[in-house]
């Protein structure tokens, strides 16, 4: 009997030490405790900087989405916003349906760095997924569409996507008999408009959302869904890794922009992001803060898809975020953008770099989501 004491004791001992940092020894069964007590009020508290404490709300399960009050869910909406979503017909090549390029069996993304739309020209940015997307306040990575349903309105008229304008969408769509029933069981009547075509699709949309992940198990109270790695990745996350500063709230975005790195100053790939839309300094290279939830699943990563795997993300943060080193170009002195204040070195071990990447994996599903392809009317 004191033999196994001794021997556990020891087991223990070598299990904590091995999750050594610096001074600092985690506890992970105590974290375990914490944070699969179902009461946030007993989790450590999150490394913040002061510009963010002020309404800073913590990770925790999402909630279900918001429909707003000019467009409230129906399911009728929801159908006819699939079959929209799906149909080529929206297209001036009637070849190109938003499925196209967010394919729910590749995370709702394509699976490439830079999407392919129209005669297979390539856009200058990644298909962002559409998990959880009715939860944004903002959309695309600059941030230029307010709401899901004038986003709507983008791919179909831009050049290397849909490429068509809206009366040709119009027509398109009004010219399929099959159509009728389907708008007046929607919105009433069988007429086909712009709008009805936006509210729709956007209904459609704000169905997709991802299923209640291990970490969402596992802070509700079943303690054993996370592995010890994944808990050290999650407590990780909120303290020394300080991916909360950004990537917070129950959706793990904060909504807000941030120069991450990643303008690509002075490069053909040069993108100034928001600055675009609010011509504001320190917007110069900032993104929205992309969602973490699935996020396994919908690779290569960030706005220019330049990442081919997670572990450059984490290692990359782990680094500090410095910019590539630049080409001998002529740039813009007045131009030059300036990274987030939040992005410092980490020194994360590669275990603790490991941890975070075992937690972003506890965010995702396992396998990537099947919808069937409906039945599109004639
Ligand atoms: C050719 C590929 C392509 C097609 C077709 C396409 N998209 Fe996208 N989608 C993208 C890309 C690329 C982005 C990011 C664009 C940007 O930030 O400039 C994006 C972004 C989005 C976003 C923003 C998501 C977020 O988190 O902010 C939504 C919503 C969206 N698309 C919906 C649609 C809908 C609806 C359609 C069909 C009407 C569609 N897309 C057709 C490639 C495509
Ligand atoms: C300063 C705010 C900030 C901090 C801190 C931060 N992120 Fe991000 N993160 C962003 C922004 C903004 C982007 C999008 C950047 C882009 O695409 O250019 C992003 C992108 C990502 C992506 C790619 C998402 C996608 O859909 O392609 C991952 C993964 C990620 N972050 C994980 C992390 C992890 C893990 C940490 C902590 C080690 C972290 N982030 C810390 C703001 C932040």
């Amino acid at each position: 009997m004191k033999k196994t004491i001794v021997f556990s004791l020891f087991g223990s001992v070598l299990f904590l030490l091995s999750f050594i940092e610096g001074e600092e020894i985690f506890d992970i069964a105590k974290l375990r405790r914490l944070y699969s007590s179902g009461d946030t009020s007993r989790w450590p508290e999150p490394h913040l900087d002061d510009a963010v404490k002020s309404g800073f709300q913590d990770i925790g399960v999402l909630p279900k989405v918001a429909y707003p009050d000019y467009n409230p869910y129906s399911k009728e909406k929801e159908i006819l916003g699939k079959l929209l979503f799906f149909d080529p017909r929206m297209s001036v090549s009637k070849q190109i349906s938003c499925s196209n390029c967010h394919d729910a069996q590749l995370g709702f993304g394509d699976g490439k760095s830079l999407a392919h739309g129209h005669g297979r020209r390539v856009g200058k940015r990644n298909a962002m997924t559409l998990y959880n997307v009715g939860h944004y306040t903002s959309f695309m990575w600059d941030g230029r569409a307010s709401t899901l349903e004038d986003q709507m309105l983008l791919p179909v008229q831009d050049s290397v996507e849909m490429h068509t304008d809206l009366l040709t969408m119009l027509k398109h769509i009004t010219d399929i008999e099959g159509y009728k029933q389907h708008f007046k069981a929607a919105f009433g009547t069988e007429e086909i408009t712009i709008e009805r075509i936006q509210y729709a699709i956007a209904t459609f949309e704000r169905s997709i959302n991802s299923y209640p992940s291990r970490f969402d198990k596992f802070i509700s109270g079943n303690d054993k869904l996370l592995s010890d790695a994944e808990v050290l990745g999650l407590h990780l996350f909120r303290t020394k890794a300080r991916c909360i500063n950004c990537h917070n709230t129950p959706l793990f975005s904060d909504n807000k922009f941030h120069n991450d790195g990643q303008t690509l100053y002075g490069t053909s790939q040069e993108d100034f992001g928001h600055y675009h839309i609010s011509r504001r300094q320190e917007d110069i290279g900032a993104f929205r803060t992309p969602s973490l939830r699935d996020i396994a699943l919908s690779g290569p990563w960030m706005h220019h898809g330049n990442f081919p795997t997670l572990r450059d993300v984490v290692e990359l943060y782990n680094l500090g975020n410095p910019a590539p080193i630049q080409r001998r170009v002529k740039v813009d002195e007045s131009k030059r953008p300036i990274h987030s204040p939040l992005l410092k070195k980490l020194n994360l071990t590669t275990e603790e770099v490991d941890a975070v990447l075992a937690f972003l994996q506890a965010l995702s599903s396992s396998t990537q989501r099947r919808i069937a392809q409906p039945v599109l009317p004639l």
